[in-house]
């Protein structure tokens, strides 16, 4: 049987994934998030609040395993901020580094303890599943946490995937996503060359349940004719983000 962990589930993307998930065969799905009631009522929901280890790790010793034998943990959990002014570049925002990598850590340290023993003896395997910008190699300076945050958590999946048995998985950067969080950050954009959270998941919700081995980093991407080689440059960020965001 399948496994689905869905952290992050109240996103719209979460709730997207949840929805195709939910009527394939053999398959059950675990919703966690820390604000439940949005949440798909027929699919399991979790409250749990991924930075709190304890109860991370008391949670997923919880969830009973016999019949499992593959486990797909996908970490839509995090959070972005834009970094406007120049003390932003000194220090890396917490807030953001907690959200988008401790939440991981924490669930990646809960599931690798306790399916160590049925991983060594070849009795389930454990896909971990990333998502990040298509911006994350541009190093832009106004969001540099989320940045350094996702590469770091791409890096991390992908060292676990080389050194762990019976351990795979993939990260996907992404263009903007049409969210309610992003369609409030930024009101005045173009949003004709967003994704839909259903098109995030009909790109990938194969490459999740049929990746067998090591780590792969996918880009799901909109295509847009206003990208070119100068589209991440800082200035043209600037004035790009200051006009969608309304504040120029
Ligand atoms: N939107 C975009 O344009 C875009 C583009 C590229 C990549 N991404 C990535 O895609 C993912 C989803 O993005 P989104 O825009 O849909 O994000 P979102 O709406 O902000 O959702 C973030 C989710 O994280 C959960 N969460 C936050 N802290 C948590 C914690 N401590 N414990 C448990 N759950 C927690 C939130 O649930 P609760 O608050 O209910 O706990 C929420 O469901 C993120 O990783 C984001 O970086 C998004």
């Amino acid at each position: 049987m399948r496994l689905i962990i869905l952290a992050g589930a109240n996103s719209i993307i979460g709730q997207s994934y949840c929805y195709r998930f939910f009527s394939l065969e053999n398959t059950k799905t675990i919703q966690i998030s820390r604000s439940i009631d949005k949440l798909e009522k027929e699919v399991e929901r979790v409250q749990l609040d991924l930075l709190d280890k304890k109860e991370t790790a008391r949670f997923v010793s919880s969830i009973p395993l016999e019949n499992v034998t593959q486990i797909y943990y996908l970490h839509l959990a995090g959070k972005f901020k834009f970094e406007e002014k120049k003390e932003h570049t000194r220090y890396l925002d917490m807030d953001v580094f907690n959200t988008n990598y401790t939440t991981f850590i924490n669930a990646y340290h809960a599931l690798s303890t306790s399916t160590m023993e049925k991983r060594v003896k070849g009795d389930v395997h454990l896909h971990l599943y990333g998502f990040g910008s298509v911006s994350d190699e541009f190093e832009v300076p106004y969001w540099k946490s989320y940045t350094q945050t996702k590469n770091l958590l791409r890096r991390f999946i992908e060292v676990a995937c080389i050194n762990e048995k019976n351990f795979s998985g993939a990260f996907f950067s992404m263009s903007s996503v049409n969210t309610p969080k992003e369609r409030k950050l930024r009101p005045n954009a173009d949003r004709r060359f967003w994704l839909s959270s259903s098109e995030v998941v009909d790109y990938t919700w194969r490459k999740i349940l049929e990746h067998e081995k090591g780590f792969n980093d996918y880009r799901i991407i909109k295509s847009n004719p206003n990208y070119d080689y100068t589209f991440f440059k800082p200035k043209k960020v600037y004035t790009r983000w200051m006009k969608e965001m309304g504040k120029h």
